[in-house]
């Protein structure tokens, strides 16, 4: 299975200086644990890194010290998530059927999400990761900060990564993307918007998203306990 990690964004809301996949979680950058995980997975064989210029030299240090046991590849990212994917699917080998997307920031997935992912897409179109939502959502008015409806949270589902697609079709989806200019945060959103089926796979809840300060230490804690 190809695996593309997105990790060209710059951690804006981290606060930090460089980009927070570099940042230290333990005793290793944040981003060797993702890739430490991913490397484990029985069903991952290819694994392209998606990356700005300016990391590129931490990020090839990083791969080699860590002596993964599978081929990484270093992929140009783009000014958005969405123009980093889409450069990501251009570079996968032609032969590839399906792909598995998985945001660098969540470096706690374990190795048998990656498994349960990569056998499931062999049976669908597009499927992600999540898990139902443990807040009520308020949907709310961006200028009087109203509330203006509360969607039934039965319904909700947090959305993870990884995603998995058949490689054309989801080619195609981010294609049309462009040529509409929608703006979307992940992929599983460019095949709803095309009328794609997009199958939930029972994420975890401990696969966070390491956005701000606060997620770097629950994601410490985490490893801590899996390490004990
Ligand atoms: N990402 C990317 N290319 C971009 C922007 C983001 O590959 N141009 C990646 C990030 O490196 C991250 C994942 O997409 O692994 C999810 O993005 P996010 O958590 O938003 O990370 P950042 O964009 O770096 O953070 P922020 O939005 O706070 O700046
Ligand atoms: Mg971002």
């Amino acid at each position: 299975m190809y695996l593309l990690i997105p990790a060209a964004g710059s951690g804006r809301r981290m606060g930090s200086s460089r980009n927070k996949l570099l940042l230290t979680l333990l005793d290793q950058p944040l981003i060797a644990w993702t890739l430490l995980a991913a490397d484990a997975s029985e069903s991952i064989d290819w694994i392209g890194i998606i990356l700005q210029p300016q990391d590129r030299a931490d990020l090839q240090t990083i791969v080699s010290n860590l002596s993964l046991s599978k081929p990484v590849h270093f992929i140009q990212g783009g000014a958005t998530r969405q123009d980093s994917v889409y450069n990501g699917l251009q570079s996968l080998p032609p032969m590839a059927k399906h792909v598995l997307i998985h945001d660098g920031a969540r470096c706690l997935a374990t190795p048998n999400l990656f498994d349960r992912c990569a056998e499931a897409i062999l049976h669908c179109q597009g499927l992600i990761a999540a898990v139902p939502v443990k807040d009520t959502i308020k949907v709310v008015d961006q200028k009087t900060h109203l509330i203006t409806s509360t969607p039934d949270r039965s319904q909700l589902w947090a959305a993870q990564t990884p995603q998995g697609f058949e490689v054309e079709r989801l080619q195609q989806c981010h294609a049309e993307g462009r040529r509409q200019g929608w703006e979307v945060t992940d992929d599983a959103a460019l095949f709803e918007q095309c009328q794609l089926p997009v199958q939930i796979v029972e994420g975890e809840e401990t696969n966070l998203k390491v956005t701000t300060p606060v997620d770097l230490a629950i994601a410490e804690f985490i490893l801590r306990q899996r390490l004990a």
